[in-house]
């Protein structure tokens, strides 16, 4: 990933590097670089949020039409947008291009509905019967008369108010009595139960909310014209085209990529030739015959419960994919009265981030007493408390949602915030909940932080020889130790731009924090996470030259921060941003995909690590993971992360099925694939005794990856295209549509899902029973004797064979 390691992987492993490799000045430029990046960086994406606040639509104290119809008076539009979130928000549906895929864009689909009302009416006055049934001359003339209606500014700062056409004022009541229908009485489609919303004043204010939403993505910014939104979505109609800002930094983007590719290439060939992978591996591992201590004893629960989840959110995906296919029932059974879609939506994305996060917990708790020799006091408490506190945030929230979601906490109310649903995918968890996550964040970093502070104290290169108290401890530089630590300091620290986003804040705003969250960490400080606990265990297991690994690892932090922390934008092209913003976004994030597409050299560094001595056989499976990790990155977050992210392409594409197509291979195969790996590693090492009966982890591999390619290839890549297609040449609307969606090869599409969805349910389940063997005693070989943690070779075979 970084070119120092690419490097080393490509170079031959007796190519010239100390036997420490020590590099102290290299790292000294790279810690400058890092600051210079971060802290420049930081500043930038502080700036694009003081655009955003002045460039976001403005919500109008009142809007009336020039007969004098009061259609907003007060506080609807907001009061609107919290009725929307009490209900699941983001779960059904979306708005502005963010949210779930079943159900329509409210904003394109208000858009178009209010659209065509209006130009019928035009036709009637015209006296043609219908625009459909207008010459292509009249048509013309009407749109462009639709154009001038719809596109004007008419906010006027001053009072507060937005004037409207009469004419616009009548496809308001249209379109509020046709959403009163679809959530009062249900939409099968849409996977919508009867009385979602049941109180007809909180009906009208969340109606208010869609209104204003398309109003924004349909008017000309002041001085301006391309809309609020940048002219998203993609309606012929009223105009709504690419502006030239997008194509111009599109086309940018793309050179800038391709430029910071060669770059890399360049200092691959010609940079420092340092080879990471040791040619003198210890005899033995260093973890045999270490006594776990009380409190890494005490992380083997998580283990359990990152399985049960695991399990569990994978039957919450396969019922809410099996929403968009049978919109009411589990094959005929109803069972939308108790589990809506919007439930399972949302404890499924959830799930998925929680499980992960308690993966990593697990580990980091289980390695930091080994890498500092010592037991801290009272860390076997703190270590159970977190448990505690893990398990109350997880239940306590799942509980809220589905409250919240089933109208039991009343529409939009404090309650609902507090208890129940944030409506914002990924950060659903109701406020108080997200205090006890992020609380619980920092106590993990406390307790990792207090086992590994011994090793920061050691001289910066310690001897190859590991003690028996502290066998991860030696042969460590300072850097892996610091990066580890500063990385997961990172991770709770971010989950705190949550509270960026309030009960009564604007939709443009809360989209900026709410992306800050999920952006930074999965595109930010998870890669770094990813990258340095991978480098941390090999070299602490004496498999990597610690020093060359740590220049390694910094460089490649550096480079996927200088792309990471910008990129955050790309999110926000159409959420109320200007063109500036859209250009740094968009330039930025193209140089997220540089260190992912040349970062399959790393599998082959892995690989070769397998092979570097026999008892490293013993980690296997978890070296497999590491390795569809760097697959996926490639795949899932390289490839179909930029096949929408230039701003052409997310103009079409935002909220069609490419966007979950890059979701689940790059946040499952590269985090979920990373979870799995550590999770193996510490298992293996934290239960010693005999040997596995590796089948079922094998069955896992296969079934999880296997399944995650036919997914996105037999059925999200195909669907994201036809879908695209249909936005191109329609409209976003056409594209998210119930008709588009029900045409006989879509439905064999969405179909598709089955098999890929299936064989990766049947993976997940090969692993939750094998993790469920290893206390009945059934994941152990039979008569495979006592064997000692990390080495599950039988004597006599290679791990060539093995393979
Ligand atoms: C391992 C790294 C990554 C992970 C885990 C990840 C994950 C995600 C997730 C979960 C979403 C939201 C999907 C949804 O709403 O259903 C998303 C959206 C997106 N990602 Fe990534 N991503 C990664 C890397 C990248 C990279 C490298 C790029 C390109 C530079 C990228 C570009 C995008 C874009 C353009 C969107 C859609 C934005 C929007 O609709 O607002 N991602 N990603
Ligand atoms: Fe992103």
């Amino acid at each position: 990933m970084s070119g120092a390691r690419m490097s080393s992987t490509l170079a031959s492993p007796s190519s010239a590097a100390s036997p420490t490799g020590s590099t102290p000045s290299r790292d000294r430029r790279w810690w400058w670089a890092l600051a210079v990046v971060v802290l420049g960086s930081f500043t930038v994406l502080l700036w694009m949020g003081l655009e955003i606040d002045e460039s976001k639509p403005p919500i109008p104290a009142r809007v009336v039409a020039t007969d004098g119809t009061v259609l907003v008076d007060g506080d609807d539009v907001m009061d609107g947008q919290r009725v929307w979130q009490s209900i699941g928000g983001q779960q059904i549906g979306s708005v502005w291009g963010h949210g779930a895929y079943v159900a329509p864009d409210w904003t394109a689909d208000w858009l178009h509905r209010e659209a065509t009302f209006v130009l019928d009416e035009y036709a009637r006055d015209m006296g043609v019967a219908s625009y459909d049934a207008a010459s292509p001359e009249q048509q013309g003339a009407l749109q462009a008369r639709l154009r001038q209606t719809f596109r004007t500014n008419t906010y006027d700062p001053a009072a507060g108010t937005i004037t409207l056409d009469p004419v616009r004022a009548r496809a308001f009541e249209a379109n509020a009595r046709h959403y009163a229908d679809v959530f009062g009485r249900g939409h099968e489609q849409y996977a919508i139960p009867a009385g979602t919303v049941k109180d007809p004043e909180a009906m009208r204010q969340m109606t208010t909310f869609f209104w204003w939403s398309s109003w924004a993505a349909s008017t000309n910014a002041p001085g301006d014209d391309a809309t609020y939104t940048r002219n998203w979505p993609h309606e012929p109609l009223v105009g709504n085209t690419p502006t030239p800002t997008n194509v111009l930094w599109s086309i940018i983007s793309i050179i800038v990529l391709l430029a910071g590719i060669a770059g890399m290439v360049w200092y691959q060939n010609f940079g420092p030739h340092d080879d990471e992978v040791t040619d003198a591996p210890p005899t033995a591992d260093p973890l045999l015959g270490y006594e776990p201590t009380p409190s890494q004893r005490a992380t083997l629960k998580y283990f359990f419960v990152v399985g049960a989840l695991f399990v569990f959110q994978i039957a919450a995906g396969i019922l809410s994919a099996h929403y968009g296919v049978e919109g009411a029932a589990l094959y005929g059974i109803p069972i939308d009265r108790i589990l809506p879609y919007a439930v399972v939506r949302t404890w499924h994305t959830q799930l998925g981030i929680l499980w992960i996060a308690t993966a990593w917990l697990a580990t980091g708790l289980y390695v930091a007493p080994a890498v500092g020799g010592r037991e801290p006091r009272f860390q076997r408490l703190g270590v159970n408390v977190l448990f505690g506190a893990l398990v109350l945030v997880v239940g306590g929230s799942m509980i809220g949602q589905w409250l919240s979601i089933t109208g039991r906490m009343g529409y939009g109310t404090t309650r609902s915030w507090w208890l129940g649903t944030t409506g914002m995918e990924y950060l659903d968890l109701a406020r108080l909940w997200q205090i006890g996550l992020l609380v619980g964040l920092f106590l993990w970093f406390g307790l990792m932080a207090r086992g590994m502070w011994p090793a920061l104290g050691r001289a910066a290169d310690g001897p190859l020889t590991p003690t028996a108290e502290a066998p991860l401890a030696a042969g460590g530089r300072r850097t892996l130790v610091l990066m580890l630590l500063m990385s997961c300091l990172a991770i709770a620290s971010f989950f705190g731009a949550a509270f960026g986003m309030g009960h009564d804040t604007h939709l443009s705003i809360t989209e900026y924090w709410r992306w800050w969250v999920v952006h930074l960490w999965v595109e930010g400080f998870f890669e770094v996470f990813a990258t340095v606990v991978i480098a941390f265990l090999f070299s602490r297991l004496g498999l990597l030259r610690p020093a060359v690994a740590a220049t390694a690892t910094l460089s490649a932090t550096t480079i996927f921060l200088l792309g990471g922390i910008i990129g955050t934008g790309h999110h926000l092209y159409f959420t109320g941003a200007n063109d500036p913003v859209m250009a740094w976004s968009a330039t930025f994030s193209a140089l997220e995909v540089v260190p992912l597409a040349l970062i399959g050299f790393e599998a082959f560094r892995n690989l070769r690590i397998l092979r570097v001595s026999e008892w490293v056989a013993g980690y296997k499976w978890a070296i497999y993971f590491f390795l569809s990790v760097s697959f996926w990155n490639a795949l899932g977050a390289g490839v179909f992360g930029f096949l929408i992210n230039p701003p052409i392409s997310l103009f079409y594409v935002q909220g069609l099925n490419l966007t979950p197509l890059h979701g689940h291979t790059a946040l499952f195969g590269v985090y979920g694939m990373l979870g799995i790996g550590l999770m193996l590693f510490c298992v293996r090492s934290l239960m010693p005794g005999r040997e596995w009966n590796d089948l079922p982890i094998k069955l896992g591999f296969w079934g999880l990856n296997g399944g995650l390619l036919a997914m996105a290839l037999l059925s999200l890549l195909p669907l994201g295209l036809a879908q695209a297609w249909a936005s191109i040449t329609e409209g976003l609307w056409y594209a998210r549509s119930a008709e588009f969606l029900a045409t006989p090869a879509l439905t064999v599409l969405r179909w598709m899902r089955t098999p890929g969805d299936v064989l990766f349910g049947l993976g997940a389940l090969a692993i939750g029973v094998f993790m469920v063997g290893l206390l009945t005693g059934h994941s152990y070989r039979a008569g495979g004797g006592r064997t000692v943690p990390g080495q599950a070779v039988a004597a006599g075979t290679t791990p060539h064979e093995e393979a």
